[in-house]
C-alpha cells in the first residue's frame, strides 16, 4: 500500500513571521492518520518550521538544492545544508525551475543523487507544456525527463523517490487536467519505472499529480488507481485550505 502524501509547494510565498502563523493554525489538524503531510517552504522558512512541527507528523521540504557537496557557488544550498536543519523533502525539476534558472534533466538527475546523499527525499517534477500537449507529446516528454531523472539511480532509491507529474498548463491557471487525463498518464509513469526497475519498484513508488488542486478537486484525483498524493502551489498557502487538502487525501 502506498501511502498518500500532500505536499504544499510555497514557492516565493511568506516570510518566516507568516510561516509561523501558518504552522499554529495547521498542528493537529493537517495531520491526519495514513496520509503524509510535508510543507515545501523557501529556504529562509526551513529551520522555524522544523522547529514549529516538532513533535507533529507534518514534514518540511525544500524547493531546490545544488548538486555538490559544497563549492563555490555563489547563492546555492547543498544537500548537507538541507539535512542540517532537519528537512525530509525537497522539491527538484519543478517547471519553474526549469524555465526560469535553466534546469536541465541532466542537472535534476544529479541533484536527487545529491538529495538521497544526506537523507533527504527528492520530489521529482516531470510534465508537458501546452503545445506539447497539443501535439500529442505528453508521453514522449514525460518518457525522456523521467528516465533521464533515473538514470543511474538504484532501484532502492528509486522506490523512495516521489514523482509529481505536473503538466506545465495547469499550473496556476485553474485549468485542471481531469483526473481521467492525469491518472493515464501517471500510470503510464509507472509502466516506465516498471521497465527501469521492475514491478515491485513500481508498485512502490509514489506519483503525485499536480497542477491546480483544491480542497474542491483533491477527492476525484485521490479517487484515481495511480494517482498517490498531490503537489500544491496557490491553495496549500492558506491553513484552512491546506487542511482540507490533506483531510480530502484521507
Ligand atoms: P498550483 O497548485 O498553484 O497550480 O501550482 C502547482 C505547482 O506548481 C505545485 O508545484
Amino acid at each position: 500500500m502506498r501511502k498518500p502524501i500532500i505536499a504544499g509547494n510555497w514557492k516565493m510565498f511568506k516570510t518566516v513571521k507568516e510561516a509561523l502563523a501558518f504552522a499554529e493554525e495547521v498542528k493537529g489538524k493537517a495531520e491526519v492518520d495514513g496520509v503524509e503531510s510535508v510543507i515545501c517552504a523557501p529556504f529562509t522558512n526551513l529551520p522555524a518550521l522544523v522547529e514549529a512541527f516538532k513533535g507533529t507528523t507534518i514534514k518540511v521540504g525544500a524547493q531546490n538544492l545544488h548538486w555538490a557537496d559544497n563549492g563555490a557557488y555563489t547563492g546555492e544550498i547543498s544537500g548537507e545544508m538541507l539535512k542540517e536543519l532537519g528537512v525530509d523533502y525537497v522539491i527538484i525539476g519543478h517547471s519553474e525551475r526549469r524555465e526560469y534558472f535553466a534546469e536541465t534533466d541532466e542537472t535534476v538527475n544529479k541533484k536527487i543523487k545529491a538529495a538521497f546523499k544526506y537523507g533527504v527525499t527528492p520530489i521529482v517534477c516531470v510534465g508537458e507544456k501546452l503545445e506539447e500537449r497539443e501535439a500529442g507529446r505528453t508521453k514522449d516528454v514525460c518518457k525522456t525527463q523521467t528516465e533521464a531523472a533515473f538514470a543511474g539511480l538504484d532501484k532502492e532509491l528509486a522506490a523512495q523517490t516521489v514523482i509529481a507529474y505536473e503538466p506545465i498548463w495547469a499550473i496556476g491557471t485553474g485549468k485542471s487536467s481531469t483526473s481521467e487525463d492525469a491518472n493515464e498518464v501517471i500510470a503510464y509513469i509507472r509502466e516506465l519505472i516498471k521497465g527501469l526497475y521492475g514491478t515491485e519498484t513500481a508498485e512502490a513508488i509514489r506519483i503525485q499529480y499536480g497542477g491546480s488542486v483544491k480542497p474542491a478537486n483533491v477527492k476525484e484525483y485521490m479517487g484515481m488507481s495511480d494517482i498517490d498524493g498531490a503537489l500544491v502551489g496557490g491553495a496549500s498557502l492558506e491553513p484552512a485550505s491546506y487542511i482540507q487538502l490533506v483531510e480530502g487525501a484521507r
